[in-house]
This record gives C-alpha cells, sequence and structure tokens, in this order.
C-alpha cells in the first residue's frame, strides 16, 4: 500500500509552435494507427465503468498531468504491465489539439539507466527560450534513491516530440552526506521559473522526519544546480510534500500567468499533495524575492488544522498539476482521480486511474480562492439539450429530468433559496470540518441526484445544506456516495465542502456536474468549490442511469436555470 501511494508523480509538458497544421494533422493521423500499448497479459479488460469524456490510457495503471504550446502534450506515469503501481513506472506520452481528443505516442522515459532503473517518476516540462522543451523527472535507483534528471527531445523539429534523451550528466540533484537530504523522500520537480538575476529556480518536494519541505535549487545553464540555504516553503508538521506545483496568478481577472512573471497585481500559490493524506492542498500568498522563500496568507500545511488548508477539490483528485497556455491565456490545472474500487476490482477492469477533465484556475475576487472550471473545449462534446426553467421544488420533491444519457451528461443547474430563517443552526460546537458536517450533520439540502437507478436501491446525492450562525448562512456543498453501489467493497465516503465568498440571500447558488460512468466532478458556485467522486453503480449502468433534481430539506427552493446535454464520447488514445 505505502509503496503504491508513493507514486505519484506526474509531469507535464508540452510544446511546438510554428508547424504546418496538415503535417501535424497527418502525423496525428499516423500516430492513432499504431498500436502502442503492450498487450503483455492477457486479461480483457472490463469497460462497464470506462469513462468516455476523461483521458486514460488504453489500459494498466495511470496518473499525471500535462502542458503545451501549438499542440498539447500529455506526459503521464503510465504501469505498461498492469493496473496496479509497481517499479516499471514510464513516461506515457499522448498528444492533442484541443485538450479533449488523445492519440497514443511511443513511452518519452522509460526506466534503462542506473538512476532509474527502478522507475522514471513524475516531474515538470520547462519551455526555455528558443523554444527548448527540458523534462526534469526524478529517477530510482537500484537503492530506491531518488534523484532529479535531465531529458531533451532528441530531434527538435519532430512536431510531436517522440523520442527524448537522458543526459549524460545526469544526475543533476541528488542526496548527499552534505545537503542532509533524505534519499527516499526527493522527488517531484516543479516547472523552472527564471529569477530577476538570470537563474533558474525549482523546488523539488521532500521531508525531513515531520516536516514537509519545498527545496530551492538555483541553475544559470539549467545543468548545474545548486540547492539555496533556505526552502522556498515548509512546514513542521505535515509529512512529505509531493507534487509541488509554484505559480502566479493575477489580481486582475481570470487571465493566467506564464510561471516566471512577477510584479504587482501578481499572488503567487503554492500547492503540495501530502502524502499521508492523498489530497491536494494551496495556498495563495507573496513570493518574497529577495529573500527567495513564499509567505502565505494563512498559516501553512501543519497537520493539525488542516481541515482549514483549502484544496482545488474535496474529492478524489491528487497528484495534480497546472500549466500555462500561452494560446488561450489561460492557466489550466490537471489532477489524477484514482479509483475507489479495491485492487481486485482494478486488476480484474485492467485499468486504473484517469485524468479529471482540465479546469482553468483563477483567483477570486475575493483574493483568498481560487475558481476553478471545466476548460471551455469540453463542451464540443455537448449532445442533446434538455432545458428547464423556473421551477419550485418543495421539499421532499424529487423531479426526474429525462431525455438525456444519464450516465454520460453535463448538467448546470441554480436554486434561489427564500425562507432561508428556516436554515439549520450551525452548532457552535461542531468541528467546521466540512466533509464531518455533511457525512454527520447534514439534515436534507437540494441538488442533484446522479446515477440513480429506477428503483433508487442506488444513487449519488450531490446537494447544497446552508447553515445559518446569528451572523450569517454558510453554504457547503456534498457528495454523498454512500449509497452509490450495492457493491459495499467500494470507497463509499461522504464528501464536503464549504462554498466560500457567496451570499445565499442575494445570489443564486450554482451546481454543474459532468458524469461520465464512474466519474461525477462537480463545481459548485460557480467553481468556489469541487468535489471529484468515483462510483461504480451495479443496477444504475448506462441507460439505466436516471438523473434528477431534488429538495430534502426545509427551505424553499426554485430552480431558476437547468441546462442538461447528453456527451458525447471523446477519442482517447
Ligand atoms: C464487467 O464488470 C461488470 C461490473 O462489475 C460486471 O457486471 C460484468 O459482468 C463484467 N463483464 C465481464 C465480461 O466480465
Ligand atoms: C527530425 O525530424 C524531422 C521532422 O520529422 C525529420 O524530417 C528529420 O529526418 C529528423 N531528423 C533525424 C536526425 O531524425
Ligand atoms: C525519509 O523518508 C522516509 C520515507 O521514504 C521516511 O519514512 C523517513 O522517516 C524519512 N527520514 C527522515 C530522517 O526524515
Ligand atoms: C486510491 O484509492 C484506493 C481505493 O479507494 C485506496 O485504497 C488508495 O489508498 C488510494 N491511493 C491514493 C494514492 O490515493
Ligand atoms: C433525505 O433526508 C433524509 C433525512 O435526513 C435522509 O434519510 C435521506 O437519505 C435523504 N434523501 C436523499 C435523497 O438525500
Amino acid at each position: 500500500m505505502a509503496a503504491m501511494a508513493s507514486l505519484h508523480l506526474l509531469a507535464t509538458l508540452l510544446l511546438i509552435l510554428g508547424y504546418g497544421r496538415s503535417l501535424i494533422a497527418h502525423i496525428i493521423d499516423e500516430a492513432s494507427h499504431q498500436t502502442t500499448h503492450s498487450s503483455n497479459n492477457m486479461i480483457i479488460p472490463n469497460h462497464t465503468y470506462r469513462p468516455s469524456f476523461h483521458f486514460l490510457p488504453s489500459k494498466n495503471w495511470m496518473n499525471g498531468p500535462m502542458r503545451y504550446k501549438g499542440m498539447y502534450h500529455l506526459f503521464y506515469q503510465h504501469n505498461p504491465k498492469a493496473a496496479v503501481w509497481d517499479t516499471a513506472i514510464e513516461w506515457g506520452h499522448s498528444i492533442s489539439k484541443d485538450l479533449v481528443n488523445w492519440f497514443p505516442l511511443q513511452p518519452a522515459l522509460t526506466p534503462n539507466q542506473p538512476y532509474d532503473i527502478k522507475g522514471c517518476w513524475s516531474g515538470s516540462i520547462t519551455i526555455l527560450p528558443n523554444q527548448k522543451p527540458f523534462i526534469l523527472y526524478t529517477g530510482i535507483d537500484h537503492n530506491n534513491h531518488q534523484t532529479q534528471n535531465l531529458a531533451i527531445p532528441k530531434n527538435l523539429s519532430d512536431p510531436l516530440l517522440r523520442e527524448w534523451v537522458k543526459l549524460p550528466n545526469n544526475p543533476l540533484m541528488k542526496p548527499t552526506l552534505g545537503n542532509k537530504i533524505n534519499v527516499t523522500s526527493f522527488r517531484d520537480p516543479t516547472t523552472a521559473w527564471l529569477g530577476h538575476d538570470g537563474f533558474w529556480r525549482v523546488i523539488v518536494g521532500s521531508q525531513e522526519n515531520e516536516k514537509g519541505i519545498a527545496i530551492l535549487y538555483k541553475s544559470k545553464d539549467f545543468l548545474h544546480w545548486i540547492k539555496a540555504k533556505h526552502p522556498l516553503n515548509s512546514a513542521k508538521k505535515s509529512g512529505m510534500w509531493e507534487c509541488p506545483d509554484f505559480y502566479p496568478v493575477s489580481t486582475k481577472g481570470k487571465i493566467g500567468i506564464e510561471t516566471s512573471v512577477d510584479g504587482p497585481q501578481v499572488r503567487h500559490v503554492l500547492k503540495v499533495s501530502l502524502y499521508d493524506t492523498s489530497h491536494d492542498y494551496y495556498l495563495i500568498g507573496t513570493y518574497d524575492t529577495t529573500k527567495d522563500v513564499f509567505v502565505p496568507d494563512e498559516k501553512g500545511f501543519d497537520k493539525d488544522e488542516l481541515y482549514l488548508v483549502q484544496r482545488y477539490d474535496y474529492g478524489k483528485f491528487y497528484a495534480s498539476k497546472t500549466f500555462y497556455d500561452g494560446a488561450k491565456k489561460r492557466r489550466v490545472l490537471w489532477g489524477w482521480i484514482n479509483e475507489s474500487s479495491v485492487q481486485q476490482d482494478d486488476e480484474k477492469k485492467a485499468w486504473s486511474g484517469i485524468q479529471a477533465i482540465p479546469r482553468t484556475v483563477w483567483l477570486d475576487e475575493s483574493g483568498k480562492q481560487l475558481i476553478q472550471w471545466p476548460i471551455a473545449e469540453i463542451e464540443k462534446l455537448r449532445g442533446h439539450h434538455v432545458k428547464l426553467h423556473s421551477k419550485v421544488l418543495k421539499p421532499g420533491t424529487l423531479l426526474q429530468v429525462s431525455g438525456v444519457t444519464a450516465a454520460q451528461a453535463d448538467v448546470e443547474i441554480s436554486f434561489q433559496v427564500s425562507k432561508l430563517e428556516n436554515a439549520q443552526e450551525l452548532n457552535p460546537s461542531w468541528k467546521l470540518d466540512p466533509q464531518i458536517l455533511c457525512s454527520q450533520k447534514a439534515k436534507g439540502g437540494f441538488g442533484l441526484l446522479v446515477l440513480a437507478s429506477k428503483g433508487m436501491q442506488e444513487y449519488t446525492s450531490v446537494f447544497f445544506m446552508i447553515f445559518k450562525t446569528n451572523k450569517k448562512y454558510v453554504v457547503v456543498m456534498c457528495s454523498d456516495q454512500s449509497r452509490s453501489s450495492l457493491n459495499h467493497k467500494n470507497d463509499l465516503t461522504t464528501y464536503g465542502a464549504f462554498v466560500n465568498n457567496v451570499d445565499p440571500a442575494h445570489e443564486e447558488l450554482s451546481l454543474r456536474i459532468l458524469i461520465d460512468q464512474s466519474v461525477v466532478e462537480s463545481f459548485g458556485g460557480k467553481g468556489k468549490a469541487c468535489i471529484t467522486s468515483r462510483v461504480y453503480p451495479t443496477l444504475a449502468i448506462n441507460d439505466k442511469a436516471h438523473l434528477h433534481a431534488f429538495n430534502n430539506g426545509t427551505l424553499h427552493v426554485k430552480i431558476t436555470r437547468l441546462s442538461a446535454w447528453s456527451m458525447k464520447k471523446a477519442k482517447v488514445n
């Protein structure tokens, strides 16, 4: 178990402008006819729960994200041998023109050097001036020691960057007696950023006893790296920091900014994936370039009050990474979504792990949180459309939404709530952990029931709860999987998230859900709260799945707008 969780690496990537469209189209076409996946085991994949518009390899284990330029490239952690994690992890590689349809290429990196013989783990791509993409990644050697290594494209004229070469100077960063770095906790280098002093910087995740650390390295030439005296950030009690991510966000609207940009109207985000909890947490703060440290606005990642630290997603979402998409001037976030089934079931279905729908990410007007929204491109998969306006949902009502493929759909709904004085009191003695509020204190609520069987033996409910305190209303979004499957071997946790910076007395509450067979990705308050669930109904499968809106509480709720679309299948590998 520990070994399996220790992987998550991820990576990322990018590339190439200026090639003729027809050449690229031709190569993609050619590539799509090659089968690049090994067929060295005889398990026939079971596609019952296989998502149709999320990225996943044709089979076996995966995790990890991407990045771009001219064409989108995704490098992902892939086990070519089985749907579980082991020591053969390589960098799978797929390309796309739209972040929706993907074509597989040969692996970019495979374990074949003394320093990475037990795995090419996660890393990042940095595009250097003159459009040169460099991969920094973690290699695992015979002794399970971790080092950071560089790979560059073999042929920069190949628009698909199919082949990569590892530098003879590797490893470029390694634990030594002098630097006291933990040899088995030193991984996942970030995309590099360039300081005003002309030095590149990257951080690498690490741990020193219970202390989680973002070790900072600097380099003038990308080959010789020197560990800085101070880490960029650390937290005394947080355990190992995996897949750190550090990037600027604009204080002026949704526009994304390139990783090296700094200045007025820029804040910074530090994200870490905490190995001990399997969740991604982020802090917003200031990058003090004189001291070369990150100073968060709120307290750090210490374990004692982790439930107060913001997460991208309050369900299954880990080892995420962002990249700057210059063509669309946006920052895109990609996370890995683990299965919620037991390993034996993953092995039976022969695939495991998918990528979340890429999300555009920007700073909320309040400056206190990030907003995430599925990239616009996913909307081109929307097919048949069903709409509804102005419908009152009395307490105790269930309203079926027919006419869309409920197991593969995109649904947007907005609610207007009145008689808020009837809201449930928030007891001051409760721990303000939204997951606890959803699983133990939630009475009723209103929202959507997805992947519901006809007789309601199975359903996943995604809903809002409004609590009142003496001063204000507190909105919580819940994703309750407790009745999602009659197969109780699955993880049936109920997830919860606060929807902050909304006022239900004066504004509508909106919910968008992307449903794809076994994935339920929910966005509350226009992207202020996100929860991703994996569910495996046994009855509510394909055309036996139903969709409903519901009000199970005491509040007066009106649906002001509901739009649901059947989603087409994307072409994925
Ligand atoms: C595929 O998995 C589903 C769900 O577990 C199961 O009902 C079905 O029988 C499986 N199909 C095959 C061919 O094994
Ligand atoms: C590099 O890639 C270009 C474009 O695909 C190709 O024409 C050229 O032959 C390649 N060069 C080598 C040395 O492989
Ligand atoms: C080094 O990392 C390992 C995990 O790989 C951890 O168990 C151990 O406590 C760490 N040692 C120190 C001294 O931090
Ligand atoms: C993935 O999900 C499985 C099943 O819920 C769980 O046992 C495992 O710990 C998870 N791994 C990570 C890294 O989140
Ligand atoms: C409605 O609320 C009741 C009481 O809190 C709960 O037992 C039931 O499961 C809820 N139904 C749905 C569909 O959430």
